[in-house]
């Protein structure tokens, strides 16, 4: 990754932040999104810089329409004229379920989904030939749970993933969607704050554990070497083995 560069979306906290973290130490220079959390994205950045890497702030509420010409105008004037070698789509709101409201919904729907789609419009003039597109999706898609807005939008994510993968090919772009299972994050509060949560977690996952950021970010960072320079239009669970079968015989 040394001389490339990098957009992490919502870098300031959780998993972001460790892909960030991820990209810098193999030498990008990486563009940290974020939306509110000024205090939290400066955190981000002051770790990279502490490690040696280089990174910069960029400022932008996805939820608003004009949301991501902010965060576009925000990386071109960090890049200074280079170009944007990997574009990762990671900052999400979670929620709600069958009793959303319209607006909730629209919130979700304009965070989660529109706003990777325009990021990826509006960034293909600045993403060089080659270049690497990494959507953050979740299990979601395959397992039920209550918040039925919040999988919608990642199935959305999938179906996108697949069809970009194939238009951006004649560009040697690949487009590939990572799926997270349960990772340790401010979306997942209840994991230290319910007692017995994490345990309950780790006996529905072959390696028996909560998984942290760091391992949602290795994985990202083979979607950026040329190792997967053959992998495009894929969606890749990594979740431990999350709900593979009974971890215990079911007879004896
Ligand atoms: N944690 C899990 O178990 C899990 C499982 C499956 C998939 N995922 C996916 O992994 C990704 C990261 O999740 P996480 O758990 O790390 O989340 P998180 O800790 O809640 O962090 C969310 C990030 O998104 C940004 N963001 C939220 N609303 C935004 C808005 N309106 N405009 C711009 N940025 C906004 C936040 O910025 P601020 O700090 O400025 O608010 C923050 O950087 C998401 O796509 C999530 O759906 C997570």
């Amino acid at each position: 990754m040394t001389n490339r560069t990098a957009l992490v979306t919502g870098a300031s906290r959780g998993i972001g932040r460790a892909i960030a973290e991820r990209l810098a130490a193999d030498g990008a220079l990486v563009a940290v999104h974020y939306g509110s959390n000024k205090a939290a994205a400066l955190e981000t950045v002051a770790a990279i810089e502490a490690a040696g890497g280089h990174a910069f702030p960029v400022e932008a509420d996805l939820a608003q329409q004009d949301g991501v010409d902010v965060l576009i105008d925000g990386l071109k004037e960090g890049l200074a004229g280079k170009p944007l070698d990997v574009l990762v789509n990671n900052a999400a709101v979670f929620g709600p379920g069958i009793d959303a409201t319209e607006d909730e919904f629209d919130r979700v729907f304009r965070v989660n989904v529109r706003a990777p789609f325009f990021i990826i419009q509006k960034a293909l003039p600045l993403l060089r030939d080659g270049g690497r597109i990494i959507n953050i999706s979740s299990g979601v898609t395959w397992f039920a749970v209550p918040e039925a807005v919040y999988a919608m939008t990642k199935g959305a994510l999938n179906t996108l993933g697949r069809s970009l993968a194939n238009t951006l090919g004649d560009r040697g772009i690949t487009v590939n969607t990572i799926a997270p299972g349960i990772t340790r994050s401010d979306m997942n509060t209840w994991l230290d704050d319910v007692p017995g949560a994490a345990d309950g977690v780790a006996k529905i996952v072959a390696l028996g554990r909560v998984g942290e950021a760091a391992d949602i970010a290795d994985a990202v960072a083979f979607f950026t070497t040329p190792d997967s320079r053959w992998v495009t239009g894929q969606v890749l669970d990594v979740n431990g083995g999350l709900y593979l079968g009974p971890r215990a015989p079911l007879h004896h």
